[in-house]
């Protein structure tokens, strides 16, 4: 096989469960992308930080730019805005294709990257940067892609649903449970990201952006977390046959003249206990797609941890290795409907 070269950025909960796949199974991995994928090195800020996972203590380095400049594909998960958004860049400028989960800077600096790969013939690969493990960016920019999407009402932040489902079932302690999803590497590094709805409202707004081909600016994405939600108001949702979850709604709206706008929004909502989405435990996420065509679509699976996440970004890996091998040309985005976005907060709570 043809190697090409794969540099790592960022070895924490996600990122060391990646080295380690790609190390235990790289031969698979090869025949599967029709290259032996030769990891060239992990960036990190401390290579002598203790891992999830033993790693080869030579592969690490402090010094990301030499691993980005000549490796064919840059995998990205280091997290925050900088400087993740710099490297991307300049892998794209160096020729990688990239692979990313990182919600945060596509929600806020997407476009930009996406235009950067486009001038170059450079592919963003991301699975991971919604719902974990969950494939629902291929399914809706690529499987219906030739369907008008309506609704998508989701679980898309593993936290808050592993914080919630245990006050619930359990009537457990937020911050208890906080500290818990945080040792079990379901939390963003500032867990504030996840309970105040900043995560799910990021994965909202790429969501959206594929499901009605547009761009939805985050700041567009109405947002309510969970730090007031206590253990009165679940007994009270319990009582009347309802369950409080973090809700994402990205709804297309039409007006009786046939002008379409869309609403993106983020808040707990009562979701009766009869509803699927009521079914959704622990870290667990769902994405219910209404389309005109397919009708009802339901996606289910862990939506946060390590090794869970590293399959997403595998996945991406291998197709961005595939592409790579047939010179082939990009995907692309397709966010030309340039739909107008109503800000309308709240309008149904319960579901
Ligand atoms: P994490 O555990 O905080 O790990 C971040 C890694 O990046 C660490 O290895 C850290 O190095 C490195 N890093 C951070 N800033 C750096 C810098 N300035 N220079 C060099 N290295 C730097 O994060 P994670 O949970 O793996 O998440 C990674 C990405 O995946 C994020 O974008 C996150 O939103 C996304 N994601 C996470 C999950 C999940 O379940 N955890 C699921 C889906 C998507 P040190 O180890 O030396 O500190
Ligand atoms: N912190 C995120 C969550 C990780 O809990 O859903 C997965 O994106």
């Amino acid at each position: 096989y043809r190697r090409l070269r794969v540099a790592l950025l960022g070895a924490g909960a996600v990122g060391s469960q990646v080295a380690a796949l790609m190390l235990r199974h790289g031969d698979e991995l090869a025949d599967r992308a029709g290259a032996t994928l030769e990891l060239v090195g992990i960036a990190v800020r401390d290579p002598d930080a203790k891992r999830d996972v033993d790693l080869p203590r030579e592969l690490f380095t402090t010094d990301a730019e030499p691993l980005i400049v000549g490796s064919d594909i840059v995998i990205e998960l280091m997290g925050g805005i900088e400087p993740a958004r710099a490297h991307l860049l300049q892998a794209i400028n160096s020729g990688a294709d990239v692979v990313t989960a990182n919600k945060a800077l596509l929600a806020t600096h997407g476009p930009e990257i996406f235009d950067a790969a486009d001038q170059v013939g450079a592919q963003v690969y991301y699975e991971a940067a919604a719902a974990g493990a969950i494939p629902i960016i291929r399914p809706l920019r690529d499987s219906l892609a030739g369907d008008r999407v309506q609704r998508i009402m989701g679980i898309v932040n593993g936290t808050t649903n592993y914080i919630l489902d245990r006050m619930d079932t359990e009537g457990a302690d937020f911050a208890d449970v906080l500290a818990d999803a945080q040792r079990l590497g379901y939390a963003e590094a500032d867990p504030t990201a996840d309970v105040e709805g900043f995560d799910a409202a990021q994965k909202a707004a790429i969501l959206a952006s594929l499901a009605f081909h547009t761009t939805v600016p985050l700041e567009t994405v109405h947002r309510e977390g969970i730090t007031g939600i206590d253990k009165a108001m679940m007994d009270a949702a319990r009582h009347a046959g309802y369950v409080i979850k973090l809700l994402a709604v990205c709804e297309r709206i039409t007006e009786a003249d046939g002008a379409e706008s869309i609403s993106v929004r983020v808040y707990p909502a009562l979701i009766d206990r009869a509803h699927p989405l009521a079914s959704v435990h622990g870290a667990n996420n769902a994405v219910f797609v209404q389309a005109e065509a397919a009708g009802n679509l339901m996606f289910y699976g862990a939506g946060a941890g390590g090794v869970q996440t590293a399959s997403a970004v595998l996945g991406d890996v291998v197709s961005a290795a595939r592409r790579h091998i047939a010179g082939g040309v990009g995907v692309g985005e397709s966010t030309r409907a340039n739909l107008p976005i109503v800000e309308i907060g709240r309008v149904t709570t319960r579901y």
